[in-house]
C-alpha cells in the first residue's frame, strides 16, 4: 500500500515523523511518499534532518510575509501534481495548519482516502484559534479514518457525525517524538545554553505567533513579560523568537536588552525539547507544548483565552491565563513563589499518551485495509 504523507510545518514533521518511521519499519506492507509543501522553510529543515526524513517531494512554498490564500493556493496547485504523478493509496496529513487542510482537500479531489493524525480537538470557535480551528474542522469533513489523540478529541467526532468505526484513539504522536529525543546527558548546540540550563531557574517563552494574538493582545503580553524580567530577581526569561517577521518584531521592541532576557533564533527540535525539559516552566501560546512540557514535568502558562486541549488543563499541567497582563504576572510569580503550586503541576499526569501512537496509527490503517490478511495469506 502507497502511503503518502503531507505536511508543512515544523510541528507537523515532529508530529507525523513517529508515523513516517513506523510505517517505514513495516516495508513489507507499506511503501512510504514524504511530501512536504514547506509552508516553513529552515524550521521544517532543521526538524527534518533530525528525524532523518528525506522528502521525495518538496513544494517549496514558504515566501516571506506569506497570506493564507497565497499558502493554499500554491500548496494546492503543487500537491495536485504531485498526487497526479504519485498515485498513492492513501493519504495522511497532521493537525491543523493551511497545508493540513489543503493537503487533505487535494487528496479528496484526486478520489484518495485520506487519514487526519491529531484529529478531533476542537475549541468551538471558529476564530480561536485562527485559522487552525477551521482547517481542523474541515480536514475532519474529508478525512476518512481519524487518529484521536483522546477519548475526549472521539467524543468530539461523534458528536459531529463520523462513524464510531473510523475513529481510533491513539495518544498523540508528539510523546513519541519526545521519547525518541529527550536525553539528560543532552550537551546543546549553544554553548550559552549548556551555562544557561545548570545555573538560575529558567523561564522558557516559546515564539509566541498566534494570529488571533497579533495586535493589543500581543502588546499586553509583552508588556508583561518586560516586567517579569525588570521585577523579578533570579530567573532566565529565555525567549525563542519564531521566524513570522510579524510575531518576532514585537518580541524584539520589548524585550531587547533587558537583564536576564536571551533572545535567541528558533532554535533545533532536540535543543527545544530538552531545553523545555530543563525549565522550571514554560509561558507558550503553542497547540503542541501543551501536549509535550506535561511528559517533561515542565508547567506550562498558556496565553490564550480558549484551547483545544482541555485534557491538560483538567490534569493540572497547563494553566490558561489569558492575555491580561496583570494575570499573567501573577501566575507567573505565584509559580515561582510557591514550590507546592509549582510541584503540583510539575507532577500531574500526562494524558497524552505512552509514546505508542504511531505504532496504533500503523496497525488502524493495516486493520482498516485489511493489509494484515492480505500479507499473511
Ligand atoms: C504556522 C501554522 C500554525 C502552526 C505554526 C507552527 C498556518 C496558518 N499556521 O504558523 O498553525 O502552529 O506554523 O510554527 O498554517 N517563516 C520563515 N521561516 C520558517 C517559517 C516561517 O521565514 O521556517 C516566516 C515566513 O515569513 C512566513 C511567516 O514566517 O511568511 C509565517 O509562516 P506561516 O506558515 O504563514 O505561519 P506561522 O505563523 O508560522
Amino acid at each position: 500500500m502507497k502511503v503518502m504523507t503531507i505536511f508543512g510545518t515544523r510541528p507537523e514533521a515532529v508530529k507525523m515523523a513517529p508515523v513516517i518511521k513506523e510505517l517505514a519499519r513495516r516495508a513489507d506492507r507499506f511503501a512510504v511518499v514524504v511530501t512536504v509543501t514547506a509552508q516553513h522553510r529552515e524550521m521544517l529543515d532543521q526538524t527534518l534532518e533530525h528525524f532523518h526524513i528525506r522528502p521525495d517531494h518538496d513544494l517549496n512554498v514558504m515566501q516571506e510575509r506569506q497570506s493564507l490564500t497565497q499558502i493554499a493556493l500554491r500548496a494546492l496547485d503543487g500537491l495536485d501534481a504531485v498526487l497526479a504523478q504519485e498515485s498513492p493509496d492513501f493519504v495522511l496529513v497532521h493537525g491543523d495548519t493551511s497545508t493540513t487542510f489543503i493537503g487533505c482537500l487535494a487528496a479528496f479531489y484526486h478520489g484518495i482516502p485520506t487519514g487526519h493524525v491529531e484529529a478531533g480537538l476542537r475549541t468551538g470557535d471558529k476564530y480561536s484559534p485562527f485559522p487552525e480551528e477551521m482547517n481542523r474542522r474541515l480536514t475532519g469533513a474529508i478525512a476518512d479514518l481519524h487518529f484521536a489523540p483522546t477519548d475526549w478529541a472521539r467524543a468530539n467526532l461523534l458528536a459531529e457525525g463520523v462513524p464510531a468505526e473510523r475513529i481510533f484513539v491513539t495518544g498523540n504522536t508528539a510523546i513519541d517524538a519526545l521519547f525518541l529525543t529527550v536525553d539528560p546527558g543532552h550537551r546543546f548546540a549553544r554553548p550559552e545554553l549548556n551555562r544557561l540550563a545548570a545555573g538560575r531557574r529558567l523561564v522558557l517563552v516559546d515564539s509566541l505567533h498566534r494570529r488571533e494574538n497579533f495586535g493589543e493582545a500581543m502588546e499586553r503580553i509583552y508588556r508583561s513579560l518586560a516586567r517579569l524580567a525588570r521585577e523579578t530577581p533570579g530567573i532566565e526569561l529565555v525567549f525563542l523568537l519564531h521566524k513570522n517577521p510579524e510575531a518576532r518584531e514585537v518580541g524584539l521592541r520589548h524585550l531587547s536588552g533587558l537583564p536576564g532576557v536571551h533572545l535567541l533564533e528558533p532554535m533545533d527540535y532536540p535543543d527545544w525539547v530538552n531545553l523545555m525539559a530543563r525549565a522550571y516552566l514554560v509561558i507558550s501560546d503553542s497547540g503542541g507544548i501543551q501536549e509535550e512540557a506535561p511528559s517533561l514535568g515542565t508547567p506550562v502558562l498558556l496565553l490564550r483565552d480558549k484551547t483545544e486541549r482541555p485534557e491538560a488543563i483538567e490534569a493540572g499541567t497547563v494553566r490558561m491565563v489569558g492575555t491580561d497582563e496583570g494575570r499573567i504576572l501573577a501566575a507567573v510569580t505565584e509559580l515561582l513563589a510557591n514550590p507546592a503550586a509549582h510541584r503540583a503541576m510539575a507532577q500531574a499526569k500526562n494524558p497524552y499518551g505512552d509514546g505508542r501512537a504511531a505504532q496504533r496509527i500503523a496497525d488502524a490503517i493495516e486493520t482498516y485495509f485489511g493489509l494484515s490478511k492480505q500479507v499473511a495469506k
